[in-house]
């Protein structure tokens, strides 16, 4: 396709020669011009895919540089260059100041304009391009995403089950979510999804400091259609290359592509879960109601609070595994800890649990009880609508982007397909490089 190319002219006199000129050029189209500069700001906006603007020193009535100014301001992928009757330094610094790709002398041959048409348009088109695959690869959401910690008052607590669980209410409603494993030694969301990838945050970690969002979507186990994984590294030892710093960088560039990035700090404190806890919106410890998780949260609150990582009040504790018939009830916890206590408890439910975690298919958790449990605490932490409001159809306010553009519905069901993490076969995984989606599958995950 030829490049296209708009032009602002003052008289028609100058717009007969230029579309003259252009008439001989093979490689670029005049695709109109104007002969003001308001109308020709409008035409860069009317015509698409307008590879260069060609803007006459002449053109009035705004002075030109504020129009080329404006023009780069609207447009950054447009090209324009300043048609020049005095090529002097000052014209030449006021134009690339104003975000100009250069000057060409007004009285410029056929061959110049088309070598200097040319090499902006192909600047242009990369830039696009450039632009366009950094949308399609990943959602920008254009805000800054809430990142939500949970960490588990000790080992096997259900800290993963209920990250995993508190995504999938978020994800229905079409929020752009990105679960973070790290829990650095023993994560297992791989298992709990059911996905095969090779890339971890060992990647990233790699990368430097500079993390682009090509590195994102080539690292992150990347589904459209569901919650995208960030994965622990794939042997433990790796985990200690996470520092502090590490892992404030990853979550940074997490938090500006998606909206809610809810990370899975497993029970060990270490430099890597101590910065994201200290950085998080909301941080969430899990507890089941028994006393060696009891002083497990007791502990590793009062660690955070010494450490000024975060204040005791400003911690939510989830209750897992409740039971009326427990001798330790939530309201007990509420006095004994010196932390919110969320008003849902997590039902104590082995059986309801069981296929999904068998399947690596949180999907298949179907037990209302416990979905419901999952649904109002995430509400509670506000990390989706609650289960009540989406119900009432209550879709008010901002509709957040999911990553393909299309406007997602806040509090209805979602339209998004998460096949990507319902493979069902057991133990069978995904062959290939573990990216794409599955085809089976239906339905909402959570909600
Ligand atoms: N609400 C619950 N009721 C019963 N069992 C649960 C519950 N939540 C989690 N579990 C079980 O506890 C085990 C550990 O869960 P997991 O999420 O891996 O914990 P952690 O991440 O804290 O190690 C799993 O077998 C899971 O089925
Ligand atoms: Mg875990």
């Amino acid at each position: 396709m030829n490049f296209r190319v708009l032009a602002g002219m003052p008289t028609s006199e100058t717009e007969m020669v230029l579309s003259a000129r252009f008439d001989e050029l093979s490689t670029a189209d005049l695709v109109a011009s104007r002969g003001s500069t308001a109308t020709l700001i409008e035409a860069a906006g009317e015509f698409p895919e307008i590879d260069v603007v060609l803007i006459h020193q002449d053109l009035g009535p705004a002075p030109v540089f504020d129009a080329i100014r404006d023009l780069s301001h609207r447009h950054p992928q447009l090209a324009v260059l300043l048609v020049s009757t005095t090529m002097d330094s000052d014209t030449f610094t006021a134009a690339m100041e104003a975000g100009a790709r250069g000057v060409l002398p007004a009285d410029s041959g056929i061959a110049e304009l088309e070598t200097r048409v040319t090499k902006a348009a192909e600047w242009s088109r990369t830039l696009r391009r450039h632009l366009e695959s950094a949308s399609l690869e990943l959602p920008v959401s254009g805000v800054r995403g809430r990142v939500v910690t949970v960490s588990g008052a000790k080992g096997g607590v259900g800290t993963t089950t209920c990250a995993v669980q508190l995504a999938g209410p978020a994800a229905a409603e079409g929020r752009v979510v990105c679960l973070v494993d790290l829990d650095l030694q023993t994560g297992d969301l791989p298992a709990f999804l059911n996905l095969r990838h090779r890339r971890s945050i060992s990647d990233l970690v790699e990368a430097g400091d500079e993390i682009t969002p090509g590195m994102l979507s080539e690292t992150l186990y990347v589904d459209p259609r569901g919650p995208h994984v960030l994965l622990a590294p794939e042997h433990g030892e790796r985990g200690e290359d996470v520092s502090a710093r590490a892992a404030r960088r990853v979550l940074t560039a997490l938090r500006s592509r998606y909206e809610l990035v809810l990370v899975d700090c497993g029970s060990t404190m270490n430099e890597a879960t101590a910065m994201a806890v200290e950085m998080a919106d909301r941080s969430v410890v899990t507890v089941t109601p028994d006393v060696p998780a009891t002083r497990g949260a007791q502990r590793l609150t009062a660690l955070w609070e010494r450490l000024q990582i975060r204040a005791q009040s400003d911690v939510f504790t989830l209750v897992t595994r409740h039971s009326r018939k427990n001798e330790i009830q939530p309201d007990f916890l509420r006095q004994l800890l010196g932390t919110q206590v969320l008003r849902t408890p997590i039902p104590a439910s082995y059986r309801a649990l069981e296929p999904g975690e068998n399947n690596g298919d949180p999907t298949k958790v179907t037990d209302e009880g416990l979905r419901k449990a999952f649904s109002r605490a995430a509400s509670e932490l506000e990390l989706s609508t609650p289960p009540e409001a989406a119900q009432a159809g209550a879709g008010k306010g901002s509709a957040p982007t999911p990553p393909d553009g299309a406007p997602a519905a806040a509090g209805s069901p979602s339209t998004r397909d998460v096949s990507g993490f319902l493979d069902a076969s057991v133990g069978g995984g995904r062959p290939g490089n573990g990216r794409g989606p599955g085809t089976h599958g239906t339905g909402g995950f959570g909600g």
